[in-house]
């Protein structure tokens, strides 16, 4: 591993299966105080439910605390820079996490802390989402290679994350999303790029039942990311073809596993009959959340000599 988890770029293939395996271990044997009396500063420029509690959790469960720095606790770089807030956070604890506006803020906290720092969601990357995601499909299909997902909706920070997670892992990754909502040209660049020697293809198209058709995976997100409240009326009416509906789930594969990061937007993304559908594995993505940042979190410190 790096020093920081910023990006799903971070991580090599040996390190994600590395990874998955530690995961594994951790969700049968949870209580692991190997984190014994290290601290997790938690900085939230945004909401969040799941991130939160799962890494709040998770440090409790290594024996190690979590520190909550909620947006107007710090005010970063308002009340202080970015760098400053680095600069003070590495004094006091051994790992830091932020969920941020700009993932520019994210990496100037990684190059100003000499401790290891995640990216807890940026307005370009959800790594812990992803990492979740595909260790969900793993524990499910049991082979990630040559499986394909369908990512219906914003081509948004999310669907960035699992788009790199797939090409690293030699899935194949298809987004559907409406004209002028595809996901960033080069991340799509760089995503073909790994596929070219791990194997798996991308494709972006406006075509959604084109798209789910024998998918192994239906993903979605809102159509309105924190931070684009005032785009939702129109995001709302070009977005409306992009649902995840029980008629799409009858184009993708018979055993199709539909997933979705939550908070979900009932009768928007996804209708409530297939997210509480037996094909939904949407709490199973929200649990992993805890095991995967558990050994996320490890894996770091043990590079820094932190792990008991
Ligand atoms: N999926 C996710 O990151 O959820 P929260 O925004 O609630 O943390
Ligand atoms: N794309 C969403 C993900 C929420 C977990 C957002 O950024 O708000």
């Amino acid at each position: 591993m790096k020093k920081d988890l910023l990006s799903i770029n971070d991580m090599t293939p040996d390190q994600i299966n590395a990874l998955f395996v530690l995961t594994e271990k951790l969700k049968k044997n949870p209580f692991q105080p190997v984190l014994h009396h290290q601290t997790l500063a938690m900085i939230f420029e945004k909401p969040s439910l799941r991130t939160r509690a799962t890494f709040e959790v998770g440090m409790t469960q290594l024996g190690g605390h979590a520190l909550y720095l909620q947006p107007s606790d710090i005010k970063l770089g308002q009340r202080e820079s970015v760098a400053d807030v680095a600069r003070n956070l590495e004094r006091w604890v051994s790992i830091v996490m932020a969920r941020t506006f700009l993932h520019s803020t994210i990496t100037e906290l990684a190059e100003n802390c000499s401790v290891p720092v995640i990216n807890a969601l940026s307005d370009i990357e959800h790594p812990c989402q992803a990492l979740a995601d595909f260790f969900t499909v793993y524990e499910h299909r049991k082979n990630l290679k040559g499986i394909k997902m369908a990512f219906i909706g914003d081509g948004n920070n999310v669907c960035h994350s699992l788009m790199l997670l797939a090409a690293k892992t030699g899935a194949s990754f298809v987004v559907a999303c409406p004209e002028g909502y595809e996901p960033d040209e080069k991340i799509v660049n760089e995503t073909k790029a790994i596929m070219k020697q791990n194997g798996g293809t991308l494709t972006v198209t406006c075509a959604v039942e084109e798209a789910a058709d024998r998918a192994d995976a239906l993903y979605t997100d809102v159509w309105v990311s924190m931070g684009q409240e005032s785009e939702t009326s129109e995001r709302k009416s070009i977005f409306q073809p992009y649902q995840i509906n029980s008629a799409l789930v009858k184009k993708a594969a018979p055993n199709v596993l539909v997933m979705h990061c939550l908070p979900a937007h009932r009768g928007e993304e996804i209708t409530s009959e297939v997210m509480d559908g037996p094909h939904s594995v949407v709490f199973d993505q929200a649990e992993n959340r805890l095991h995967i940042q558990k050994a996320i979190m490890i894996s770091l410190l043990q590079k820094q000599n932190l792990v008991i």
